[in-house]
Formats: structure tokens, C-alpha cells, sequence
């Protein structure tokens, strides 16, 4: 394993995700660790970029018992002036920051014939970098040597004299950098000498056996599915692990797509052979909806009724164990909740600066089922969502459901502007059923990270026939995003716009307009509410 200290730098879980590239297992804990706390014996240490100033009064320092490890440190942009700052060496100020490419010429010891620092092992004479920093190294610290410079940074790459301490200015761990993951390959695989041996094969068997052990030979799980990636893998990794034992549950709350729990239920319980009971609450939900506009209203009605649901679930669940146990049944009680949460979620909840601003309440993230008495299991904890899609792929789930883009928990409520009525449901649904369907003919899917139809609760003017008609707006918005913090609108082809406003109009009742979402995420979000 390497371990990744976080200084808060935006970077950090790309450094993350490069290790585990490499087949190499990676994890990331804030900064302020105390390396006794570590559950792990670290194979080497990369300290991550930073915000701050190392001389800042709050800035984050690293417990300097890293430097005692034995094991090989490397340290970016911050994390090399982190270096400096401990060995005591000089870092200054600049007038400006420095954003954008640089060549990083590698020093040779010795001469122009002479070996350049494993670091660099074959990699060239001169690298193409990305650098993103205010400060910079000014003076070395002692027994440390320059292994690479640029010509705005001649302390642009350095490395102790005697130890496998190394820093870097520049970000390898952003796609910018194009041989900055050969780089970090340097260094976890060449330096630490970690096996690259971390696999999605290797996950799931471990995980199995994990699962097991948790839940002892009797012990159920129940877990929400909602026909999204996460739960869907989740769901089927438990299944593999405790057969029937794992008890999906999948609330239709009334705003889902169209057809969508009869679509969960075949593939989960049909073809994947999990144990799923699918509640209809679509007339609780639409019912407390009633008249609601305000987005977070929404959002909280969701979020409130789903956990009441749920947890009425629980408690049937828990009444029939009791019956079966007395019938002499074998199985166990009903003890562990499924959650499939992913690593971005726990890096965020672990930083040291704590959870960013709440823009919107994302209810299945942290907050869901506080006070039930169940004891949470969370499978994919340690694993990105590309990871997750892997996983997926190699437990048989379809490659349509792999690839879906997400889909929100408040669902088609906060796609439609206005009060939430069964009819302006369904027109919704409609709408983006032929959207998606169209994307999807035009094989435009998978280049799009999430894409849906918006009702308007406008109503504009139009002609049908010889008739004037006065019918709702539908926007369309497809985004293409990284990790859906910053968005790009997507530049469709016009033919494949034209057919999808063509089909719309024409066979969704009530809508007789559709306009184009062209705005980017800032300063809009990628949903409308
Ligand atoms: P925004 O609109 O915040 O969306 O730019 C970013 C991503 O988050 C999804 N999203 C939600 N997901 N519950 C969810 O489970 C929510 O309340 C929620 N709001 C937004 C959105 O679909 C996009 O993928």
C-alpha cells in the first residue's frame, strides 16, 4: 500500500487513482494523520499539492515521523516544499503563480554522460509537466541534490543524498503531465518496490471472503437498490458473498424513469438471481409532493419518506426472521444495512478541512438511516467509480447498466420545475424515454456523462394543424463531466437535436416546444433544481 497524505490540494485523489492504475494499491488520509493511527504499514509516502503557504500560520504540516519510516517519500508540488520546510531549506514566494505546461530538463549526475535519478529512469532528458503553484523552492535544504529544473524553477525536482526522499514541483498526477504516471510508476512500482498486484479479480475475491466474515454464517443484510450502478453492483457483490441472506429492497417513489422498477426487477431478480422486494410508495410520495416547488423541500420529502419506507422494510423483514426462527429456520437476524458508498464520498467526509459547502442536499450521501440500529456494510468504500464499472463488468451485471449515467435520489421531482403531479410525470418520462433512446441510437451514450430532459412549468404557444396550441417547454441537458464538480455542455450533432424536438413534440401530449441546455457547470449546476 502508499499511503497518500492529503494537504487539500484538488489534485489529490488523481494521485490516488494513478497508483491504483498501476495495480498498485493506494489510499489517502488528510495530512494531520498521526502515523501511529495508520491501520497499515505504508510502502511509501506521497505528500499531496496544497493550497497554503508552508509558512502560513495554519498552514497543514506532516507528522515527522513519516521521515523515520524507512520508507521512500515523494513529495508534490506543496508536498516538496512540505519537504524543504522539514529539512530545512528555503521556500519563497512569487510574484505570480505559475499554471500551465513546462519543460522539466533531468539533470545527469556527472555530466551529460552521467545516470539520471531513478525517478527519471527512462523517461528522457525532458519532460512535458503541468505546474499549478504560487510558491517555489528558493534554497535547498542540506544533503539534498537537483535531479531536474525548468527555466523558471531550478529547484524544480530534488532528492536527498542518501535517502529515497524525493520532490517534484510539478503535478504528475494530472493527464496533463503525459508521462507523469510512467513517473509515479517510477516511484511506487521502481522505489517502493510495491507489487503491482491490485486488481479488480483480487478485490472481489478478498471482498467475498470479508463479507463473510462480517456477517458470520447466519447474519442478513438488507440494502436499498435503485437500479443504479452503485447499488446494482453492491447489491450483486452480497449475493455472491451470502447468497439469500441479502435482501434488496427498491422503493418506486412515484418520480422514477419510465418502467424502471419492472426494469430493476428483471435484471436483479430475474437475471442476477438477488432476493428483491420492489415497494410500491409511488401514491405516499406524490402525495406529500403535492404543491411543493421549492427544490430542497423536495429533496427533504424524499429523503425523509424514503428512510421511513426503508425502515418499515427493516422491521417486516426483522418481524419474519422471528417467525422462521421459531420454525427452526437456520438464517440470522437481520443486522447489517448494504450502503454503497464510493471513495470520493469517504475522501470527502475524511478531509481535514472538513465536507465543502453544501450547495445542494444530496440525500444518499452521509445523513441516510442515522439512528436505525443497523450496522452499516459498505462494499465499495475503497474504489472509484470507474473501479466500480470494472467490478461490475466482472460479476456478469450488463454492459448497458455498467455504463448508465447517474441518476439523482430525488429522481424526476427536481427535473420538474413546477408542483409534481402524476401527469407532469408522465410527460417527463416520456420526454426522456425518446431522448435517451435517441442518444442512445445515435451510439452518443457513452461519450455523454449524464443526460435527461427538464419540464418547464411555462407553457408557450404553438401550431398544430390549424390549431393554436399554449403547451409546456421540455429542456434537454446532456454534460460531460469529470466527477460532475465542473461540467461542459455537450455539442450534439444538429441532425440528432432535430430528430429528438421532432419525436417529442410529436408524441408527448402536452408539450409542443424543446430548447437546449447550452450553459456549463459554474456558474449553472448540472441539474435544474
Ligand atoms: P448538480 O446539479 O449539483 O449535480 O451539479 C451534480 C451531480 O449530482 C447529482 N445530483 C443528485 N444526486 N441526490 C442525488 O442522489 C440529489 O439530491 C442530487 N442532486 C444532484 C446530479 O444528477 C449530478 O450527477
Amino acid at each position: 500500500t502508499i499511503l497518500i497524505l492529503d494537504f487539500g490540494s484538488q489534485y489529490s485523489h488523481l494521485i490516488t487513482r494513478r497508483c491504483r492504475e498501476l495495480n498498485v494499491y493506494a489510499e489517502l488520509m488528510p495530512c494531520t494523520a498521526k502515523i501511529s493511527d495508520i491501520p497499515f504499514k505504508p510502502k511509501g509516502i506521497i505528500l499531496s499539492g496544497s493550497p497554503y503557504s508552508v509558512y502560513d500560520d495554519e498552514a497543514p504540516h506532516a507528522d515527522p515521523a513519516i521521515y523515520d519510516l524507512g520508507v521512500p517519500i515523494l513529495g508534490i508540488c506543496y508536498g516538496l516544499q512540505e519537504i524543504t520546510w522539514n529539512f530545512g531549506g528555503k521556500v519563497s514566494k512569487h510574484d505570480h503563480r505559475e499554471y500551465g505546461f513546462a519543460n522539466v530538463q533531468i539533470t545527469r549526475a556527472g555530466g551529460s554522460n552521467g545516470s539520471v535519478d531513478a525517478l527519471f529512469d527512462g523517461l528522457g532528458d525532458e519532460m512535458k509537466v503541468w505546474m499549478s503553484h504560487g510558491d517555489q523552492l528558493s534554497e535547498l535544504p542540506p544533503h539534498f541534490h537537483i535531479i531536474g529544473a525548468t527555466k523558471t524553477a531550478p529547484y524544480a525536482a530534488i532528492a536527498h543524498d542518501s535517502k529515497p526522499f524525493y520532490g517534484i514541483q510539478f503535478h504528475p498526477e494530472v493527464t496533463h503531465s503525459p508521462r507523469g504516471k510512467e513517473l509515479i510508476g517510477r516511484f511506487v512500482l521502481n522505489i517502493c518496490q510495491c507489487n503491482a498486484t491490485w486488481t479488480m479479480e483480487e478485490f472481489i475475491g478478498k471482498e467475498i471472503t470479508r463479507i463473510r466474515e462480517i456477517c458470520g454464517p447466519k447474519g442478513r443484510v438488507i440494502g436499498a437498490v435503485s437500479g443504479g450502478v452503485d447499488s446494482t453492483v453492491a447489491a450483486k457483490l452480497m449475493h455472491e458473498a451470502i447468497g439469500d441472506r441479502f435482501h434488496a429492497i427498491m422503493v418506486d417513489n412515484g418520480v422514477l424513469r419510465m418502467n424502471e422498477s419492472k426494469q430493476v426487477h428483471e435484471m436483479l431478480s430475474r437475471d442476477l438471481g438477488v432476493n428483491l422486494t420492489i415497494i410500491d410508495a409511488s401514491e405516499r410520495f406524490l402525495g406529500l409532493l403535492a404543491g411543493v416547488e421549492d427544490p430542497e423541500q423536495k429533496r427533504k420529502i424524499i429523503g425523509n419518506t424514503f428512510i421511513h419506507v426503508f425502515e418499515e422494510q427493516a422491521a417486516r423483514l426483522e418481524k419474519e426472521a422471528e417467525v422462521e426462527e421459531e420454525k427452526g429456520s437456520e438464517k440470522g437476524k437481520v443486522e447489517w444495512l448494504l450502503q454503497g458508498t464510493l471513495y470520493p464520498d469517504v475522501i470527502e467526509s475524511i478531509s481535514f478541512k472538513g465536507p465543502s459547502a453544501t450547495i445542494k442536499t444530496h440525500h444518499n450521501v452521509g445523513g441516510l438511516l442515522k439512528d436505525m440500529k443497523l450496522k452499516l456494510i459498505e462494499p465499495l468504500r475503497e474504489l472509484f467509480k470507474d473501479e466500480v464499472r470494472a467490478l461490475g463488468r466482472l460479476l456478469s451485471i450488463p454492459a448497458p447498466l455498467v455504463q448508465r449515467h447517474p441518476f439523482p435520489g430525488p429522481g424526476l421531482a427536481i427535473r420538474i420545475l413546477g408542483p409534481v403531479t402524476r401527469e407532469q410525470v408522465k410527460i417527463l418520462q416520456q420526454a426522456d424515454q425518446i431522448y435517451l433512446e435517441e442518444i442512445r441510437k445515435a451510439e452518443l451514450y457513452d461519450n455523454i456523462s449524464q443526460a435527461f430532459a427538464v419540464l418547464l412549468p411555462v407553457r408557450a404557444v404553438g401550431v398544430m394543424g390549424d390549431k393554436r396550441t399554449y403547451e409546456q417547454v421540455i429542456a434537454l441537458r446532456a454534460v460531460q463531466s469529470e466527477d460532475f464538480m465542473t461540467a461542459d455542455w455537450y455539442v450534439f450533432p444538429p441532425e440528432v437535436l432535430r430528430r429528438i424536438s421532432s419525436r417529442i413534440t410529436n408524441e408527448v401530449d402536452g408539450i409542443n416546444r424543446v430548447t437546449y441546455d447550452i450553459s456549463s457547470k459554474p456558474p449553472a449546476t448540472v441539474e435544474w433544481l
